[in-house]
């Protein structure tokens, strides 16, 4: 869990939704309930590298997995995309914001350089109810820009 080895989950708990293992075990609340079906993104983490909704997956789904929250993107080296969210604006109310950013932090372990396409397709499931989704995207290339003429070891989450 965020680069932590959580070591054994106790049984009882592997039949919880991922969402309420974060939220109630593991005091991680940036995960947010929406929906609770699928629909919203507002729970979305990153397991294993891929943007997941966490209200619809078990923990006993993933007791082996990487799982990465809102709380673990700096030490991810995603910091610049946190700070471009802030310079951009792109934040009203904030309910969606830790499932967009982790999204959009999936999408930057993939793809250096995403065309707006390809930010589009990230942010499919992730429903916005008070931002224009082109500041999502404004972010995105800020932080892709970032990244990318950043020194080597910089905003990788390397302590020095
Ligand atoms: S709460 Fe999980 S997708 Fe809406
Ligand atoms: S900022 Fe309010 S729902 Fe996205």
């Amino acid at each position: 869990m965020n680069g932590t080895d959580v070591g054994d989950v106790p049984e009882e708990q592997h039949g919880l939704r991922l969402l309420d293992y974060l939220r109630d075990v593991s005091g991680l609340t940036g995960a947010k309930e929406g929906c609770g079906m699928g629909e919203c993104g507002s729970c979305t983490v990153v397991v294993d590298g891929r943007a997941l909704t966490s209200c619809l997956v078990l923990v006993g789904q993933v007791l082996d997995a990487d799982v990465r929250t809102v709380e673990g993107l700096e030490a991810a080296g995603h910091a610049a995309l946190q700070e471009a969210f802030v310079a951009r604006q792109a934040v009203q109310c904030g309910y969606c914001i830790p499932g967009v950013l982790n999204s959009c932090s999936a999408l930057l372990d993939r793809e250096a350089d995403p065309d707006d396409d390809a930010i589009r397709r990230a942010l499919d499931g992730n429903l916005c109810r008070c931002t224009g989704y082109n500041r999502f995207y404004d972010a995105v290339h800020d932080a892709a820009c970032a990244r990318r003429t950043a020194p080597a070891g910089a905003d990788a989450g390397e302590s020095s």
